[in-house]
């Protein structure tokens, strides 16, 4: 490797994964979907690639009286379901003989203190480091808890008995389900764990895809001087799902809404990825700092008009997706019957800043569309009035860059073309990168990428604190208005299988636009 390659700092993030520490890794509500369809088959997939550093402990803290082997058996069914390489029996059981369950209520200091014991003995087999990464994926309800008990039982701080060693923690969404929440539950982190050490995560960020926007935008000399308000006219993140409430959703999810469950978090971060300056360097907080200026520069929509006017929320009707009738929201299981919840939300943002000032960012979200797919588009400006543009018959499509996040990832290029002939007609042709075409290979899952991020102690992708509280700020001010007596703004409806309601599309025809047809 040559020296260049060596003092660039991005060439460095490309290997930090070498960094990645051995450890043990304790999950807080080890018998949920997340644990089993998300966080095994992740280490599972490292250790396919890998990537897994060797003597890695697996321990499943949760309530219920489970047996080690019983843990592993429902772990083994769900990674052959969902696995994204596979099952290989040989590389399950190494990793599987290395997975263990702890049972423990969460407000049992005692449960803490026998972990702690465990983990010491696990440290003495392992005859190494004694680092650990708490992973909390309970139901949001005991995450004060767990944080108190593990310091009370002296698991969150430095050891003097084992030097550089480490104690992290990862916390799962929902951090907070308004801004007084987020702050209380930081400062139940940051009394536990040092800000350094806590990894708020959001999945969206470990996606590939996610991740190579500012590859995109800062490792190509093209884009980023069309980046700004001069080229672009409007920008669109789109986050689209054909499922509903499937598996008792609807509890949790009605409670939330769309705007909490994934505005607040994926689509924010998103966007602040689209809108962030040139960070000074990689480093976590370099780019976190930039980031965080883009969520505190979103123009505030925080009296009932203005939400009226740049909010649209909406609920699915019983409809048709892919040729499947399906219920209603209201009908959904858990769901209650009169609910004001919104599955389904559009927004039109705008970014207060120099390079932004005028340009809006439209971002949807919601269930039982047509399919599942997210994308993010850029909107180039027209071309001048002249020549191709002369006529009001002739206007070309402006540009558009399709950042495609998910499934089929990749990058496409709208441009204008001339059909080949003797007259002069032009159409938008689509110059397009596929991950699975030109790598030949699936993207590593999100997960796969945060836990190793974790254990490498590189907090790039993870949110920090205030960026959490900033985006919490700005989605509390449209829940008040929501929620502001006599001031209701109406839920607008929408039959599921169809791309949202009616409203969404005039919020954007106000504005002489339309959404993008994905
Ligand atoms: C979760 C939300 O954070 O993200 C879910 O709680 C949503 O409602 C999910 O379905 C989407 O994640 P992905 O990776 O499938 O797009």
């Amino acid at each position: 490797m040559g020296e260049t390659e060596v003092s660039n700092p991005f060439r460095e993030d490309l290997v930090s994964r070498n960094l990645a520490e051995t450890c043990s890794v304790v999950i807080f509500g080890a018998t949920g979907d997340l644990t089993h369809r998300k966080l095994i088959p992740a280490l599972y997939n490292l250790a396919v690639d890998g990537e897994l550093p060797a003597g890695v402990k697996i321990l499943g803290f949760a309530r219920r009286d489970w047996t080690d082997e019983g843990f592993r058996e429902g772990l083994e069914k769900l990674n052959r379901e969902v696995s994204r390489t596979g099952h290989d029996e040989e590389i399950w059981e190494s990793l599987a003989a290395n997975v263990q369950f702890h049972q423990s209520e969460f407000q049992d200091e005692e449960g803490y203190r026998r972990l702690a014991e465990r983990l010491d003995e696990i440290d003495r087999e392992r005859g190494g480091k004694g680092n650990r990464l708490f992973y909390i994926a309970s139901a949001p309800a005991f995450f004060d808890d767990i944080l108190l008990n593990l310091k009370k039982a002296g698991l969150s701080q430095e050891r003097p008995d084992c030097e550089g060693c480490w104690s992290r923690v990862i916390v799962e969404k929902p951090f907070g389900t308004t801004l007084a929440t987020a702050q209380h539950l930081n400062e139940v982190v940051n009394g536990t764990f040092q800000e350094k050490d806590t990894y708020r995560i959001d999945h969206y960020l470990g996606k590939e895809t996610a991740q190579n926007i500012m590859v995109l935008r800062f490792a190509n000399a093209i884009f980023e001087p069309m980046w700004n308000k001069e080229h672009i006219d409007h920008v669109q993140i789109t986050c689209a799902e054909h499922l509903g409430m499937e598996g008792g959703r609807g509890g949790y999810y009605d409670k939330a809404g769309a705007l909490r469950d994934m505005v607040q978090n994926h689509l924010l971060q998103l966007l602040s990825l689209v809108a962030m300056e040139p960070p000074t360097d990689l480093t976590a907080d370099g780019v976190r700092d930039e980031k965080v200026k883009v969520i505190r520069s979103l123009r505030q929509w925080d009296t009932p008009e203005l939400v009226a006017e740049n909010v649209v929320r909406g609920q699915y009707l019983k409809g048709n997706v892919n040729g499947e009738e399906v219920p209603g929201y209201r009908e959904e299981d858990r769901v209650d019957p009169d609910s004001e919840t919104e599955s389904y939300v559009a927004l039109r943002c705008m970014i207060d800043t120099w390079r932004w000032s005028g340009v809006p960012f439209y971002v949807r979200m919601g269930k039982r569309l047509p399919k599942k797919a997210t994308e993010i588009s850029i909107h180039f400006k027209e071309t001048p009035s002249v020549l191709f543009n002369a006529t009001p018959g002739g206007v070309p499509a402006g540009n558009v860059l399709v950042i495609r996040i998910q499934p089929d990832e990749g990058i496409s290029l709208m441009m204008n073309s001339k059909l080949p002939g003797t007259t002069l007609r032009m159409e938008p042709v689509k110059m397009d990168f596929r991950y699975a075409s030109s790598f030949g290979k699936s993207s590593p899952e999100a997960y796969e990428r945060l836990l190793l991020d974790a254990m490498a102690g590189d907090a790039t992708l993870f949110a920090r604190r205030d960026e959490v509280e900033e985006a919490w700020r700005f989605i509390d001010k449209i829940h008040h208005a929501w929620a502001e007596e006599g001031k209701g703004i109406p839920i607008a409806e929408f039959p599921a299988g169809s791309w949202g309601p009616r409203e969404a599309e005039e919020m954007l025809a106000r504005d002489g636009r339309t959404w993008r047809r994905l």
